[in-house]
């Protein structure tokens, strides 16, 4: 039988106080218990980065992190990235390039490229494809998606 946890988060602005199960993931408490279903589940190992969030402002795996060890953290998912109608310049940059195809990649992609241009404001291409690499993308080759990245660190660094 599996405990049950008290868990304190909060999501996208918004705090929560849940109920979960000691083998929850984050990934589970955000697309069943909080319907934020932005975030993808695919492997369920780590491995693809479509269900990636920022933790704490860095990115993590959502699949692969148990909901109780995230007691008091602060969880930003693609829902929460807009700051209200205005969309992030990722996601401006994104639809300019035509970087998504089916889309199922996307979230996970552009949360990762966020949590990345925290870290290098200014990437070269090369470096954008190495803070990608974890994230896999089934359509697209990902030139589009890096030219994306890059253009969305160009309007940031702007401001
Ligand atoms: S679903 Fe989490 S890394 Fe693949
Ligand atoms: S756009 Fe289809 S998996 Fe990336």
């Amino acid at each position: 039988m599996s405990t049950t946890h008290e868990l304190n988060l909060t999501v996208n602005g918004e705090e929560w106080q849940l109920s979960v199960k000691g083998t929850e993931t984050l990934l589970e408490v955000l697309r069943k218990h909080l319907t934020l279903t932005g975030a993808k589940s695919n492997c369920l190992e780590g491995e693809c980065g479509v269900c990636a969030v920022l933790m704490n402002g860095r990115v993590v795996n959502s699949c692969i992190l148990l909901a109780a060890q995230c007691e008091g953290a602060q969880i930003t998912t693609i829902e929460g990235l807009a700051n209200g109608e205005t969309m992030h310049a990722l996601q401006t940059a994104f639809l300019n390039r035509g970087a998504v195809q089916c889309g199922y990649c996307i979230p996970g992609m552009i949360m990762t490229a966020a949590g990345y241009l925290k870290e290098n404001p200014a990437p070269t291409e090369e470096e954008i494809r190495e803070g990608l690499c974890g994230t896999l993308c089934r359509c697209t080759g990902y030139t589009k998606i890096v030219e994306a990245v890059q253009e969305a660190a160009q309007t940031m660094g702007a401001k």
